[in-house]
């Protein structure tokens, strides 16, 4: 099982989310240890998919992704860290709450066959977007309009989109509650 991990991971050894731990430290003041942000323009990571986690934290280090603070953090690691962390966050459970008043019905149509009514992903490559601040929502959204963020399936979602769009669906799934708690 562990030579198959290193032969598919190309030379990395099986993720191994307790290093993840120690790695996380590194994270904690910005995503929490448990991925629950902890400042408003970071993201929350905890449970999303560890291939999601994995891809992004390498965009960021080869710049395909760019940001001022992640590129420094990324820049530093390498790419069994990198497993390592993403496996550490992806362990947890998420949860998610509509807000009172609301019915999956009202959720935006073009994006619940990946990203769930709820913003729970139902891919794999896809992240949760349940609970992320609005704005983030909507800086990404117009990072893959713009051409600053690129995915074969976001770009061509975003293109089409509207400001106004954008907000909307920022909003919708920035309300959501979202709950992370530890795996048992
Ligand atoms: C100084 C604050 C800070 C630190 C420290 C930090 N991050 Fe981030 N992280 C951010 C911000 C801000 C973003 C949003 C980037 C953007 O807007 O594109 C982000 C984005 C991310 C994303 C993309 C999430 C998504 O939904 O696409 C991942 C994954 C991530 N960080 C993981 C980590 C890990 C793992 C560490 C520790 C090794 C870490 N970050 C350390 C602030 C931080
Ligand atoms: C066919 C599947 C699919 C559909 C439909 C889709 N998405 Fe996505 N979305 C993805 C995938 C896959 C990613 C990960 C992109 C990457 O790896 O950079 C993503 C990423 C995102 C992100 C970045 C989140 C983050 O944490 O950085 C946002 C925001 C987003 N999608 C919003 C939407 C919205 C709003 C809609 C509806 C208008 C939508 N998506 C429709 C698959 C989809």
């Amino acid at each position: 099982m562990a030579l198959g991990g290193v032969f598919l991971a190309g030379g990395v050894s099986a993720a191994d989310p307790e290093a993840g731990r120690k790695v996380a430290n590194m994270c904690r003041t910005c995503h929490g240890l448990d991925g629950y942000a902890a400042i408003p323009i970071a993201p929350h990571i905890g449970g999303e998919p560890q291939g999601y986690l994995e891809a992004q934290l390498m965009a960021f280090k080869t710049g395909a992704r760019q940001h001022e603070m992640m590129s420094v953090v990324t820049a530093g690691l390498s790419a069994q860290q990198i497993a390592d962390v993403a496996a550490w966050y992806a362990q947890f459970e998420v949860t998610a709450t509509l807000p009172e008043g609301v019915t999956e019905a009202d959720a935006p149509a073009g994006c619940v066959a990946c990203h769930g009514a709820d913003g729970l992903s139902a891919l794999l490559d896809a992240p949760h977007l349940a609970g992320e601040v609005n704005i983030y929502i909507d800086t990404q959204l117009k990072a893959f309009r713009l051409g600053k963020r690129v995915h074969e399936i976001m770009s061509e979602v975003a293109a089409d989109l509207t400001d106004e769009e954008i907000r909307a669906y920022a909003d919708w799934y920035g309300a959501v509650t979202l709950e992370i708690t530890a795996s048992d």
